[in-house]
């Protein structure tokens, strides 16, 4: 296949783009903005070596701007949308920009995997939309489905969730080629150090404080990288159109604190440097998602927690320069603004 990738120089859509490599003979084109939390780094193992170069190609643009997106899409069979600012938190701080990807952007990818299909006489281009269980919002007891409503608690959330329905939309009234997939909480090499388990990792390593929100209470069922790539790819391959599959962890639930525990145990880090920090608004306690419905289409996760959070954990202390990147630019300021006054109001754990 030729694929086209949004968001392909991020954390889960670089995995993507070096599994799909090595799996298939498929060629990529990448269409990344480069936000802060994009890199073309994660792309160096597949541009540079010689059985993937060729069939790999990076341009740096905006999945809103509907020139750019409509030569693109022209070539390709499918379209695999990563494309999202990704991190709740900011989505609190500033959600603007949440909405011009998430909405906008989306919009426009279908827009033009509409008038790409016309142009070559209505042959389907698969559009597959990378969405997020966040979208269905707190989950008391039992497990989510795919038919559950979508009750979002955050910018991030509603954004994707929005972003879901315009591609349901287009499905309906323009009957699009369109799957969706809904990922666990993910965790694993590349990922941006903002959320937890990497801000946790190296954090540790410089002995900062870990500002644990709340109680610390809050569960999710934790999905490798690997296994989340390998997800979307058989919704991509195998999906049927017009359905949406959730992509779950092993299904072992874990509160923060002990994610916390892990990472700290891993690196050899002493507990006392965990702060319970006030809480982020509209957090949500619990998601748990009911996998069967991808299971059913052959698709397992294959790495469990303990092993996964060893490899990341490693990773990590290998790669200081890739996170010592990450952690400059507009860094400090948004530190500084997210957990400036929480470490302030902070309290041993
Ligand atoms: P990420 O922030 O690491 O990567 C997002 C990528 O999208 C970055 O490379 C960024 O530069 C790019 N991007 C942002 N706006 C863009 C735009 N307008 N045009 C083109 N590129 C743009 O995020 P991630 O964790 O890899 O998440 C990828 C996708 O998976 C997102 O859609 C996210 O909602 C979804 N998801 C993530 C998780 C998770 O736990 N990380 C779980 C479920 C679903
Ligand atoms: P995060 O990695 O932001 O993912 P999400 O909000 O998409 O679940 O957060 C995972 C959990 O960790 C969530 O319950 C919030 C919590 N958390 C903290 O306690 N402290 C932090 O500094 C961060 C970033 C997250």
């Amino acid at each position: 296949m030729r694929l086209l990738v949004t968001g392909g120089a991020g954390f889960i859509g670089s995995t993507f783009v070096r599994r799909r490599l090595a799996a298939t003979d498929d060629t990529i084109v990448v269409l990344d903005k480069l936000t802060y939390a994009g890199n073309t780094a994660n792309l160096d193992e597949v541009t540079t070596a010689a059985d993937t170069a060729d069939r790999v190609r990076f341009v740096r643009g905006d999945i809103a701007d509907p020139e750019l997106v409509g030569e693109l899409v022209k070539d390709v069979d499918a379209v695999v949308n990563f494309a999202a600012e990704s991190h709740v938190d900011r989505s609190i701080l500033e959600p603007a920009a949440f909405l011009t990807t998430g909405v906008q952007g989306v919009h426009t990818l279908l827009e033009a995997v509409m008038a790409a299909q016309a142009s070559r006489g209505g042959a389907p281009i698969r559009f597959l939309q990378v969405s997020t269980d966040e979208v269905y919002g707190p989950v008391p007891a039992g497990l989510s489905v795919e038919a559950d409503a979508l009750r979002p608690s955050s910018p991030y959330s509603a954004a994707k969730a929005a972003g879901e329905l315009l591609a349901h939309a287009y499905r309906e009234t323009h009957g699009l080629d369109i799957v969706i997939t809904r990922g666990a909480n993910t965790y694993g090499p590349h990922q941006y150090p903002e959320k937890l388990i990497p801000l946790f990792i190296t954090n540790a390593i410089m002995d900062l404080p870990l500002p644990m929100y709340g109680d610390g209470m809050q569960r999710r069922d934790w999905l490798h990288v690997d296994d989340h790539a390998d997800g979307v790819a058989t919704v991509l391959d195998r999906g049927v159109a017009g359905e949406a599959y959730n992509v779950s962890g092993e299904g072992v639930e874990r509160p923060n604190r002990a994610v916390t525990e892990a990472v700290l145990a891993e690196l050899g880090k002493p507990w006392s440097l965990v702060r319970t920090v006030p809480d982020r608004p509209g957090h949500d306690r619990r998601y748990a998602l009911d996998g069967s419905k991808l299971r059913a289409l052959g698709w397992a996760p294959r790495t469990g927690f303990d092993d996964g959070i060893r490899q990341t954990v490693r990773w990590y202390r290998d790669n200081e320069a890739w996170w010592r990147a990450g952690r400059s630019g507009d860094w400090d300021d948004y530190y500084q603004r997210q957990y400036g006054w929480r470490l302030e109001r902070s309290a041993q754990a």
